[in-house]
């Protein structure tokens, strides 16, 4: 039925409209121009007042194909006033559940279905390795496993019951493939990665979107061996639609078919970048609005078939017939709006999900608080203590990258840290708040105001000076209190698209802050407000607690009061390693073996905090690791059971991490790779056994041919509480 539709659609299309089909412009512009004279059928980054004028200008147009509606909504609504702003993507997955993260995007994508939005350019499926990197806040952290789950329960949870569905979003996988492998951590190199190091991580959690049957992919800005991504046939054509049989719509990045001409100057005009672009399977072409001239001209001369500017459009077509958008273009609708935005079930959601994300990662026992007591006072210090901005994170309407968006989230929906701890403390204790330092402030970047193609080059963040008398209003107030709780971290203009960092300090007058409070002898627990994790000065490793919150959302500051004051259990784990120092990157825990002098001389490789780490308020042991059937077929399942005592008096959430190492292989390989984890509840002075179970199938190696294999032989079963081996227990079994 869809295909017939589609066929007769096409037979009454010029080609300009099939063109323009292809067509995914910026909103805002001219939307007179991208609808009448460009034809569009896509536009992102729209604002609810958008989104009516480019309706009624759609009315106006010939054949009156719905417009297919984009947005970044990757952590909640980016845009809309009042809408749910969960913690980041790093942040969700440190709670490592991927039930949690399908209901977060089920409700982000009934709250952007209820706007007139179509498409979420969500989830980030990219590996991140390199803490410099900017947009390691959008991502499930570094390992290919836990990546792949999280994003296909995004997936899920946006498709909802499938494209017609009118409560679904369509879901992107992005950014396909290799993005996130930088030079030097900075966003949009070119990514040194060959086929086999693609294979061999960063390919996996796409094949698996595309095997949930993710609708949609969006590419990324690097080039790889000389080959702009928008032009490679291999990645997008062999692999993904070949490979892994992949039949939805492929989007560039943002005007990766320009920059193919301007950037990377491998194209002489736009006719030749469009052709190379469609050749190589692209679809929706984003704000490129020279496209529509330059493949018109491609087929002119001859560089282009109209048969390849049918197949994409084809493939849009269906898209939008199966989206139902002819029966009902999903303009938005203000009564569900009223519902569904924001809603206190919503809200809700978003506390649980912040809860689970905090990482507790030393306590020498200070926390919890014992809210029991008849009074304290606690000062609340740090620059991301009260703010709004940094608690919500990148893509979060108000903030950095998208400070263009209209109109922000309202204040009054996010509860700061200070909020948070102001609103759960009993009756009767005192709360003081100081911002202690600041972290940055923008200069114009000395290498000029412009980009060699006339676009403005944004200011450098630079770290801010000690302020003396913000330092010692901080200082007293720790010294008149019997806790501090400071809030350190980055801020957005350290984060996102295009803002990697040299440096992965705590800047501005941050550390002053720590080492002054951690003078006054009071207790200190730091709170890590930031976007990725950050090297942290003696002070802060010395502190009575520090608990990492990445982006917590709009009830980060909520949650991180009561998992201070007892009232929850710590489950968080870490998503991603952290590093001591900048010059330790990459510290990933999967790292190749057979790099024995791969080390520096002048400081450990071993990451600050490891991959899979995290504290409760308890402690559980685990031990008495068995293999029940030591030899499995290769069509077998690996078998085990490993015991966990609680020996403290609180419950644990526990999350049982079962990794395996391949003891010989044929090429050199990972240390050891996650294959599966459990998360069981173990009760205060209660043992547990946990079954362990994992297919010998996916005990596989990326061959120097680049073939994925399971290759027969001995192996080891690591099970514990994170990555370090110090921390697993160990069993052998055999594959034949
Ligand atoms: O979706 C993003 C992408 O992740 C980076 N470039 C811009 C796109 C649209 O905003």
């Amino acid at each position: 039925d869809v295909e017939a539709r589609v066929d007769d659609l096409l037979s009454r299309m010029t080609l300009p409209e099939k063109v323009g089909q292809m067509l995914q412009l910026d909103a805002r512009q001219d939307l007179a121009e991208i609808i009448q004279d460009k034809l569009a059928g896509s536009i992102l980054h729209t604002s609810p007042a958008k989104l009516i004028e480019a309706s009624e200008l759609l009315a106006r147009t010939r054949l009156k194909i719905p417009l297919l509606t984009a947005e970044d909504c990757i952590h909640g609504h980016s845009f809309w006033p009042g809408a749910t702003i969960f913690p980041t993507q790093l942040g969700m997955a440190a709670s490592w559940d991927p039930e949690l993260v399908e209901r977060v995007a089920r409700v982000t994508a009934i709250e952007v279905s209820a706007t007139g939005i179509h498409q979420t350019f969500s989830p980030v499926l990219c590996i991140s390795r390199d803490l410099r990197w900017g947009r390691t806040d959008e991502t499930f952290g570094e390992d290919p496993l836990l990546i792949s789950e999280l994003g296909a329960a995004m997936i899920r949870g946006y498709q909802g019951d499938g494209l017609a569905d009118p409560t679904g979003i369509l879901a992107t996988a992005k950014h396909f493939a290799g993005y996130s492998e930088t030079q030097g951590g900075r966003d949009a190199s070119e990514a040194d990665i060959s086929r086999r190091k693609l294979r061999s991580w960063f390919l996996p959690p796409f094949e698996r979107a595309a095997k949930e049957g993710c609708r949609a992919f969006m590419l990324g800005y690097q080039s790889m061996d000389g080959v702009p991504i928008t032009a490679n046939k291999w990645l997008l054509d062999d692999v993904l639609k070949g490979e892994w049989g992949f039949t939805g719509t492929l989007v560039t990045d943002w005007d990766n078919v320009g920059r193919m001409v301007w950037e990377q100057k491998v194209c002489a005009d736009y006719a030749e970048a469009a052709a190379l672009a469609v050749k190589a399977g692209n679809d929706l072409v984003m704000t490129t609005p020279g496209f529509f001239e330059g493949a018109q001209e491609a087929i002119e001369r001859g560089l282009l078939d109209e048969a390849d500017i049918d197949s994409a459009v084809r493939r849009i077509l269906s898209l939008k017939f199966e989206l139902g958008l002819f029966e009902n273009p999903r303009t938005g609708d203000v009564e569900r709006q009223r519902e569904v935005i924001g809603s206190a079930a919503h809200t809700a959601l978003n506390l649980e999900v912040a809860r689970r994300s905090l990482v507790l990662l030393r306590n020498d026992g200070t926390l919890p608080i014992d809210p029991s007591a008849a009074t304290r006072r606690i000062a609340v210090l740090g620059p991301n203590a009260d703010d709004v901005t940094s608690q919500l994170g990148d893509w979060a309407g108000n903030s950095g990258q998208v400070g263009w968006m209209p109109d922000g989230h309202p204040r009054e929906m996010t509860a700061t840290v200070l909020d948070g701890i102001r609103a759960t403390v009993p009756a009767g204790w005192e709360v003081t708040y100081e911002r202690g330092a600041e972290i940055q402030h923008l200069v114009p970047d000395p290498e000029g105001p412009t980009f060699q193609d006339g676009q403005p080059r944004p200011p450098i963040a630079e770290s801010a000076p000690v302020d003396a008398a913000q330092l010692d209003a901080a200082v007293r107030a720790a010294t008149d209190a019997d806790y501090a709780v400071v809030v350190v971290g980055d801020t957005v203009n350290l984060t996102g698209e295009g803002c990697s960092t040299a440096t992965l300090e705590l800047l501005g007058g941050q550390i002053a802050l720590l080492d002054a409070v951690a003078a006054t002898g009071t207790p200190m627990i730091v709170v890590l407000v930031n976007s990725k994790p950050l090297a942290l000065p003696e002070s802060a490793l010395n502190a009575a607690a520090i608990v990492q919150a990445f982006n917590p959302g709009m009830r980060g500051g909520q949650a991180i009061a009561e998992l201070l004051l007892g009232l929850i259990e710590p489950s968080g784990r870490m998503p991603i390693s952290a590093a001591r120092h900048v010059g330790q990157q990459p510290v990933y825990y999967n790292q190749l073996r057979g790099q024995h002098g791969s080390r520096y001389a002048d400081l450990t490789q071993d990451p600050l905090f490891a991959f899979g780490e995290g504290l409760s308020y308890t402690t559980v042991v685990y031990d008495g690791l068995a293999i029940g059937e030591p030899d499995v077929p290769v069509d077998g399942v690996v078998r085990a059971t490993v015991r966990l005592s609680n020996t403290g008096t609180r419950p644990a959430l526990e999350t049982v991490q079962a990794y395996v190492s391949d003891l010989v292989t044929s090429v050199t390989w990972a240390h050891r790779e996650l294959k599966s984890w459990r998360q069981v509840t173990v009760p205060a002075g209660e043992s547990v056994t946990v079954e362990i179970e994992i297919p010998a199938a996916d005990c596989t190696l990326v061959t120097a041919d680049g073939v994925r294999v399971v290759e027969p032989g001995d192996f080891e079963l690591l099970v514990g509480p994170n990555s370090r081996l110090t921390a697993l227990q160990s069993a052998k079994f055999r594959i034949s």
